[in-house]
């Protein structure tokens, strides 16, 4: 029986908190020996209770349920109770909630997966209060797409792609150790680590040492701590970089490049079909590479494949391509001259029944596909990029940029310059006929201003 249950028919039957003991099983034993009663009816809980209980529940104390049990009972005779913080019992529950709380937020922040080698993701994480339950529809909103365990000592938490579900405990050798996904923490770790802002005691307490032990950037913490005196003085000698206007702005070289080859075209794609940066690859078909011209002069940078695309391996091939070759068509642009790419490779979707619904790729995604874009740029040497939208934007820029304001205008990379439009799908998702036309039309502007540019080239 749970707690609430229990706790309603000894209201109901007016039984006082000194009367009950309250065991870890959350069923309550009643001094004298009799059993608990078989009370059927309810009463008004006021919610402010209903939230701090909903927390208190899961603090590992074991004297919670007992806790909860005595405000319950006196929050019925004095209806502000909860409003005192000065009373013992609430700001102890308070306490008790704000440290739950935090526990879900660790485990939000420190949990990471690793391949367990069928294909599914694990992770391994020893909370201090019960809070796996809780905490874990947030990893299922996260990674939708992706097969995946958390295990603690007390439960297990499973997502297999559709619904979650809890299982018993399991021990710590039961979740992989280390995988290649290691590499991408660390490298992330050590590329968000800002030397000149360090202050190891927030530091660790955002990041306790407790969880260190599970975490695979755990060991650069130490040397990055070490290195960051030599660091700062390093930048300070560097000084001040003045913001760069819009038309200075280069690729940041941030990412690294995926591997050190540089090769050719061809090769490149070869090596893109095994990509494993991101959970991304797993349900996709196949890596979506660019394709056209190894010397094109335009390129033209999309968000990522659609489910048309991943099937057929080629990029624009379904309702958002059918726009954009009918435009490229308007402006005498020949598709078969411009190399055509995504900034992410794989299709990111979320299965409902047999269709795929297509999802939008996040920040981490973007960036982590990012070298293979560098590397299409830095190999075909357009002179013209065409961003499509936001996330081609971003993947080129390595930052997001407003495209009503920056629409039409020319922006510098390094190696060339970039027009930043709409995307094709954008147009197939205004709903009124009148604004569709408009919006398309402006679009074919867009696309004309690119063609003149690069005649004029
Ligand atoms: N949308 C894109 O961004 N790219 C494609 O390849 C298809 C649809």
């Amino acid at each position: 029986m749970g707690w609430r249950d229990a706790a309603r028919r000894l209201v109901l039957a007016d039984v006082p908190p000194q009367r009950v003991v309250w065991n870890l099983e959350d069923v309550p034993d009643l001094f004298g020996g009799d059993e608990l009663p078989e009370v059927q009816g309810s009463f008004p809980v006021p919610r402010p209770f209903v939230e701090l209980a909903g927390d208190v529940v899961l603090h590992s104390d074991p004297e919670r349920f007992a806790l909860l049990y005595r405000i319950l009972w006196r929050v019925r005779r004095t209806s502000d109770l909860l409003e005192d913080l000065t009373d013992r019992d609430i700001s102890r529950a308070n306490l008790m909630a704000k440290n739950v709380r935090r526990d879900i937020h660790k485990m939000h922040a420190f949990v990471r997966f690793r391949e367990a080698g069928d294909g599914r993701m694990v992770a391994w994480f020893e909370p201090e209060h019960h809070v796996i339950e809780a905490g874990a529809p947030f990893f299922a909103r996260r990674f939708p797409n992706m097969e995946w365990s958390i295990l603690s000592p007390y439960v297990s938490a499973h997502w297999d792609g559709a619904a979650l579900s809890f299982g018993p405990g399991a021990g710590r050798q039961a979740a992989p150790d280390g995988d290649a996904l290691e590499k991408i923490w660390r490298c992330y770790y050590s590329s968000i680590f800002n030397p000149a802002r360090l202050k190891v005691r927030a530091m660790q307490s955002e990041m306790p040492r407790k969880y260190w032990r599970n975490l695979p950037e755990a060991d650069l913490i130490a040397p990055l701590i070490a290195n960051a005196r030599k660091r700062t003085d390093t930048m300070v000698a560097h000084g001040i970089t003045e913001p760069k206007s819009n038309r200075q702005r280069e690729i940041p070289k941030a990412a690294p490049p995926v591997s050190e080859k540089r090769g050719t075209l061809e090769a490149l794609r070869e090596e893109a079909r095994g990509c494993r940066m991101c959970p991304l690859w797993k349900p996709a078909t196949q890596t979506v590479f660019g394709e056209g011209p190894s010397q094109a002069k335009i390129m033209f940078v999309g968000e990522q494949p659609g489910d048309r695309e991943d099937l057929a391996g080629q990029p624009f091939v379904g309702p958002a391509g059918q726009v954009f070759d009918r435009a490229l068509q308007e402006i005498g642009l020949d598709r078969s001259r411009a190399y055509i790419t995504n900034a992410v490779k794989h299709f990111k979707f979320t299965p409902r029944g047999k269709m795929r619904l297509h999802q939008k790729p996040n920040a981490m995604e973007i960036r982590l596909c990012r070298p293979w874009l560098e590397r299409e740029i830095y190999l075909v040497q357009p002179k013209l990029i065409v961003a499509l939208g936001a996330t081609a934007v971003q993947g080129l820029f390595g930052r997001a940029l407003p495209i009503a304001t920056n629409r039409g205008r020319f922006l510098d990379l390094a190696e060339a310059q970039v027009l930043i439009t709409v995307h094709p799908s954008y147009l197939l998702r205004v709903p009124d006929e009148g604004r569709k036309a408009e919006e398309y039309a402006r679009f074919v502007e867009d696309l004309t201003l690119a063609r003149d540019a690069l005649n004029a080239a």
